[in-house]
């Protein structure tokens, strides 16, 4: 049989090599001799004399296409993979071959894709100028006008890809047969996916071998497994709705547990089910007749009706009718398990340390045993639980962990506190995953990490003393600030407490008391920037802060956001909203402080079962995810289409080329609504007071 060639041309990184690479072993093994023509390779032999000016190329591509003439002659099948930048080349190349043993594919990916991908770090250099006309940063590269094929490589992962270009193949050379018959049927096809969740989950506890957490290394062992990147802020919400729905918090117009809904008030509301405006990832999957079953994710109070079965998650109130979907269900739970069933554990702060390890114990004792029941009698194919214990644990033991200030009884007391937990979690996890079948892809991700905490800045105190925040009344003992303590005509800015900083501008016709001009607003944050990075501590050191506006940290900033964002000390010290207080930087811990803030670095790890049980060593490790990529990857592990506009990228579980997605999007998730007011579905002001309490107690807020 008479060979053929297949050229591929497309941006340095748009998938020339790996696709022809793949195409070639599909097409030998269909019994096609089939050979690979690389530019990367000529060119570091044949072609070695050549550069990249135009010139240069157009003769780099001439020998090529003689080559694979050649080739051609003695019946051999090639795949060339050349930039092949410019159109009177790709003519002359063309013009080489008789028309039915020619055709030319053009793997268009933008740009700005194949230059996040680099593979090479070529685009990097370019850009620095230290390789010089690189295509498509300081050479051109033309659109083919007339390819004879086109795939695109950003939207399509090389699974897709491979199998449009077969398929194309077929239909232009019927003499090579049937080519598109999915390649040795995968012997793992998922059907379902599992996503465990562990609230502050450090890589430094998790990836610690000597931990013997021994289920997840298997999982790691087999599959990928790396850091997750938290959201901004790195707190529990937004970053579980982020991780839920691939939207960053500014587009989810989530900028922690409570937010201020209008600008007519200036008092924030806790969150609620209903506050995320776009759909959730299950939503989407559920639209493909899948059914899910949710357990303490974050954010899914009050539990809305789906095609499954939820157990909501913080903040939510076990007693309501609401805490479960269907409402039934709470009842079934209270039979199942022999502990009562909570959402989270209660007085965090003010119980004795053992006690508050015993109910932790207790509390993911319920769940685990929750959750095994459901999975063995209920039919699903997504399941997802949040285990919020590990948050807790880390806030009140850490420093026993890290052991920062070292000494204490108490400290080795409790030193292996923390590890002890996580084997037992592991053990449990290890129970769940024998409850699934080998179609199963196994996701464990975390949405932050933790970092010791080295004390907090009492940060309404500082606006205070610096003139720009003034109350009714001098506080004569420490308070927590109430909005309604607020002299708002002699008050310019303001801000909540929590692990960070969100401080808000009084502006002139945007709050209703405003006293900032619309026109000195820029000036005024940017000098109030200033004045925050130069904060000094009680030795008179400046504390790093990192003080962020929202605009420069999302792709849209929905909602109501903070004029700036505060991380004091890089999120070594916490932000504390309490006035009346003696020093602005509150050191070690005292009342009302946590052992632990939080870190940008959470973890993930995924596996398909089948994988693990099957000993598939893979164990990759991946070290640029991010929360964002969760959603996309899940949808892809089921084949679901991945939605316009989501950010993230599909991470390769079993090892599969890296794809990036699209484009920011315009559209997106639109801010907060108080959807109490509208359909009943929100806290109650009795059940807000009661979840504030918590949220206090808890150092949110
Ligand atoms: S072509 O333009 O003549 O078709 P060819 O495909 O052979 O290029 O080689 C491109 C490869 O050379 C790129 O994938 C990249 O690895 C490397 N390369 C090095 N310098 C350049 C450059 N200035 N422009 C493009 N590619 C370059």
């Amino acid at each position: 049989m008479s060979g053929k060639t297949i050229w591929f041309t497309g941006l340095s990184g748009s998938g020339k090599s790996t696709l022809s690479n793949a195409l070639k072993e599909i097409l030998s093994e269909k019994g096609h001799p089939a050979v690979l023509l690389d530019g990367d390779v000529l060119r570091k032999g044949l072609n070695r004399d050549l550069g990249f000016t135009a010139s240069d190329r157009a003769e780099n591509i001439r020998r090529a296409g003689e080559v694979a003439k050649l080739l051609n002659d003695i019946g051999h099948i090639v795949l060339a993979a050349f930039i092949t930048p410019l159109e009177s080349i790709r003519k002359a190349v063309r013009s080489l071959f008789d028309s039915d043993k020619f055709v030319e594919i053009y793997l268009e990916c933008p740009l700005t894709v194949c230059e996040s991908r680099d593979p090479k770090g070529l685009y990097a250099l370019a850009r620095r100028g230290l390789v010089k006309e690189f295509t498509g940063v300081s050479a051109p590269f033309q659109d083919p006008e007339s390819p004879d094929f086109c795939v695109d490589t950003d939207r399509n992962d090389l699974g897709q890809a491979i199998n449009l270009v077969l398929k194309f193949l077929e239909l232009r050379f019927p003499e090579l047969g049937k080519l598109y018959t999915p390649r040795s049927p995968k012997k793992h096809q998922t059907r379902k996916v599992a996503v465990i969740g562990l609230d502050c989950a450090p890589p430094r506890i998790v990836f610690d071998e000597s931990n013997g957490l021994n289920n997840i290394r298997s999982l790691m062992k087999s599959g990928v497994w790396g850091t997750l990147r938290s959201t901004d802020p790195p707190i529990t919400i937004p970053a579980w709705t982020t991780i839920t729905t691939g939207r960053d918090p500014g587009e989810l117009g989530l900028y922690g547990f409570r937010n201020r809904l209008t600008r007519e008030d200036y008092a924030m509301v806790t969150v609620n089910s209903s506050n995320v405006a776009c759909p959730r990832v299950w939503d989407q999957i559920e639209n493909h007749e899948k059914r899910s079953i949710l357990v303490g994710i974050p954010q899914t109070f009050p539990a809305a009706p789906h095609y499954g079965l939820t157990i909501s998650g913080f903040p939510a109130l076990e007693n309501s009718p609401d805490f479960s979907y269907p409402r039934g269900l709470i009842n079934d739970l209270a039979c199942m398990a022999s502990e009562s069933y909570l959402a989270d554990v209660k007085d965090f702060r003010s119980i004795p340390k053992k006690q508050l390890e015993d109910s932790l114990y207790s509390m993911v004792d319920t769940r685990f045993h929750v959750v095994r029941e459901l999975l063995r009698k209920e039919p699903w194919d997504f399941f997802m639980m949040v285990e919020i214990a590990t948050d807790r644990l880390q806030h009140a033991f850490w420093d026993t962990y890290e052991n920062i200030e070292p000494g204490g009884q108490n400290q080795a007391r409790h030193k292996n506190v923390i590890p002890d937990f996580y084997r037992y979690l592991d053990m449990k996890i290890g129970e769940i995953l024998e409850t699934m079948d080998d179609e199963t892809t196994v996701f464990i991700v975390s949405d932050h990490g933790a970092k010791s905490s080295s004390g907090g800045i009492c940060v309404n105190e500082w606006l205070m003393r610096k003139g720009l925040l003034t109350l009714k009344q001098k506080p004569v003992t420490e308070a927590s600030l109430s909005v309604d303590d607020i002299d708002w005509d002699r008050t310019y800015v303001w801000s909540e407490g929590g692990y960070y900083a969100r401080i808000f501008m009084n502006v002139k016709g945007r709050e209703p008391k405003g006293i900032i001009e619309p026109s000195d607003y820029e000036s005024f944050r940017n000098k109030l920037k200033d004045q925050l990075v130069l904060m000094r501590d009680l030795s008179d050191e400046v504390i790093s802060n990192l003080v962020l506006k929202p605009e420069d940290l999302y792709r849209e900033v929905n909602g109501i956001a903070p004029d700036l964002i505060v991380y004091f000390d890089g999120l070594s010290k916490r932000s504390l909203g309490n006035v009346g207080v003696k020093d602005i930087v509150v050191k070690g811990q005292k009342d009302g402080l946590d052992a632990c803030n939080h870190h940008h670095d959470g973890i993930f790890v995924a596996s398909r079962l089948s994988d693990m049980r099957h000993g598939v060593k893979l164990d990759m490790r991946l070290n640029e995810a991010s929360c964002c990529d969760i959603t996309p990857t899940i949808l892809a592990e089921f084949g679901i289409e991945i939605p316009e506009g989501l950010v993230g990228r599909v991470l390769p579980i079993g090892g599969e080329y890296l794809v990036s997605k699209g484009s920011p999007s315009k559209e997106g998730a639109t801010g907060l609504v108080n959807d109490y007011d509208q359909e009943g579905r929100g806290f109650t002001p009795e059940e807000e007071a009661i979840v504030k309490k918590r949220l206090s107690d808890l150092g949110y807020i």
